[in-house]
């Protein structure tokens, strides 16, 4: 729905829209002008979504839509509408526990001032859910969007390397324990004595 609202010096229309955001929805009134990032920050709070370049270059401010990065300084609110939105604060568990990829970032020195740190982990997190076992030189060419100005990026692609690797043994570790179960059902059912026969 389309709304005009006139103040002192100009009329603003606003449009609302729905949006899910870290599994919460959300309806927004938002203006033609305002960006994504924008009202993730400034309507609902959001802050952990930052804007450094606001025109595209530097990937701080990039987010998943529908599960795909994109960054949030170049697209409008207004295109949002019905979608799923993943920022930052939207990765650690209920509790608090940390996704994997911020425990390896810290793990790692990743971290260094934070400034590009939500960018680069959701980010990473498309890297991972796309591609489980990048090598190096893959982390390196699909972070390369995300620019860090405390140029410290071998902390971060040993982050996203660390996280790959945890991922797969927690992975081969449940499909273990998945084998051992089924062998263990398998062997109980043996011993079970067999029902007479009339
Ligand atoms: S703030 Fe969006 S790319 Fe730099
Ligand atoms: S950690 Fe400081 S800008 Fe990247």
């Amino acid at each position: 729905m389309t709304t005009d609202r006139v103040t002192t010096d100009r009329v603003t229309t606003e449009t609302k829209v729905e949006l899910s955001i870290n599994g919460r929805r959300h309806v927004v009134g938002v203006e033609p002008r305002h960006t994504l990032g924008d009202v993730l920050r400034e309507q609902l709070g959001l802050t952990g979504t930052h804007l450094g370049c606001e025109h595209g270059v530097c990937g701080a401010c990039t987010v998943l839509v529908d599960g795909e990065p994109t960054r949030s300084c170049l697209v409008f609110a207004v295109q949002m509408d019905q979608t799923e939105i993943t920022t930052i604060e939207g990765l650690a568990a209920a509790d608090g526990t940390l996704h994997p990829v911020q425990e390896a970032f810290s793990a790692c020195h990743g971290l260094q001032c934070g400034f590009c740190t939500p960018g680069f982990v959701l980010t990473a997190v498309h890297l991972l859910a796309t591609n489980p076992a990048p090598d190096r030189a893959t982390i390196r060419r699909e972070l390369s969007g995300n620019l860090c100005r405390c140029t410290g990026y071998v902390g971060i692609i040993s982050a996203v390397e660390r996280a790959a690797v945890e991922r797969a043994a927690v992975e081969r570790a449940a499909v273990e324990r998945a084998v051992t179960n089924a062998a263990a059902v398998a062997a109980s059912a043996a011993d079970e004595p067999s029902s007479p026969r009339h």
